[in-house]
């Protein structure tokens, strides 16, 4: 399977890239695998009895803000402390090597800018953490989160004030992630993005389309990988250790190892 997979690449000139939380798993993320896996990540939501599609709603910010920025300030933390793992810049250097290539994922956590990979050649579908709106919202704006610092009773799973707040309104900021039950999100920053993505998709031909650490819970990003590779009539590369059916070659390992394996097998000697 591995040896279809560099073939595959050898073969293409342009690359799509399609990424879930299990991109992040070998850097030391947590991906949120079932309500089991997410409670494992975060004890605290299970003593309240909340399953991420429930905590991950943007009426916490309203109705208990401290309890919101709790989720939300642990997660910008964690993923602006975190370090790509090597396969992030093993898959950049065979990107780049490709005439161009296109990064899709669902991923908020910025981990792909941060290995280097152009910010113009992304689409974070459901936004990014280190990007903050109003919760009203009062306006369009989209601002960065770099200075914000959220002290958190982690015991307690409350942020402490003050929060972050929306410049203009006063009312409680949050991240610009589309959240689950979620009729605020400011689109704008996606907007420009998904035109980068389009633009790739009008010029590529020879495609083909690995798929990293993409869950079936929330499918958005593995339904994106089949749909292209449809249309291109090009190859799908699907990694994923525990589900990785449907695809022309499926991969049964973590993102670090298979894409290590990728790249040994095009530069190795
Ligand atoms: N890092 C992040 O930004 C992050 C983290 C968790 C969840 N989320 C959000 O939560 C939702 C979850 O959807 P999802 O499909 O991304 O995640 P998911 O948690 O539902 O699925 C993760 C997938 O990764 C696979 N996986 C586990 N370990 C892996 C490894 N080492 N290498 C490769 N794959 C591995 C799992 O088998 C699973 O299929 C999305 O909406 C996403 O925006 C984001
Ligand atoms: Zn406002």
């Amino acid at each position: 399977m591995i040896q279809k997979a560099i073939d595959a690449i050898k073969m293409a000139d342009y690359l799509l890239i399609t990424a879930g939380a299990g991109m992040g798993v070998d850097s030391g993320l947590p991906d949120f695998r079932g309500p089991e896996g997410f409670w494992r990540a975060y004890p605290a939501a299970k003593r309240l009895g909340l399953r991420f599609e429930e905590l991950a709603n943007p009426r916490w910010f309203v109705e208990n803000p401290r309890l919101a920025w709790a989720f939300y300030g642990h997660r910008l933390h964690l993923y602006r402390e975190t370090k790509p793992h090597e396969g992030f810049y093993e898959l950049l250097e065979i990107a780049r090597n490709k005439k161009d290539y296109f990064v899709f994922t669902s991923n908020v956590d910025g981990q792909f800018q941060k290995a280097g990979f152009n910010e113009r050649k992304i689409e974070e579908v459901h936004g990014s953490i280190h990007f903050l709106q109003c919760s009203e919202p009062c306006s369009e704006d989209i601002w960065s989160a770099k200075d914000v610092q959220i002290i958190i009773d982690e015991e307690e799973f409350q942020a402490k004030e003050p929060l972050p707040r929306c410049p203009r309104c006063g009312m409680m900021a949050r991240p610009n992630i589309l959240m689950f039950g979620d009729f605020g999100w400011i689109e704008k920053r996606h907007a420009i993005q998904r035109e980068y993505f389009e633009s790739f998709l009008n010029r590529a031909k020879s495609l083909a389309v690995i798929e990293i650490g993409a869950g079936t819970a929330v499918p958005t990003v593995r339904m994106m990988s089949e749909f292209v590779a449809r249309r291109f009539n090009a190859p799908l590369i699907r990694v994923n250790p525990r589900e990785p059916e449907g695809a022309d070659i499926e991969l049964a390992m973590g993102a670090k190892e298979a894409i290590g394996k990728m790249y040994e097998g095009l530069y190795g000697n």
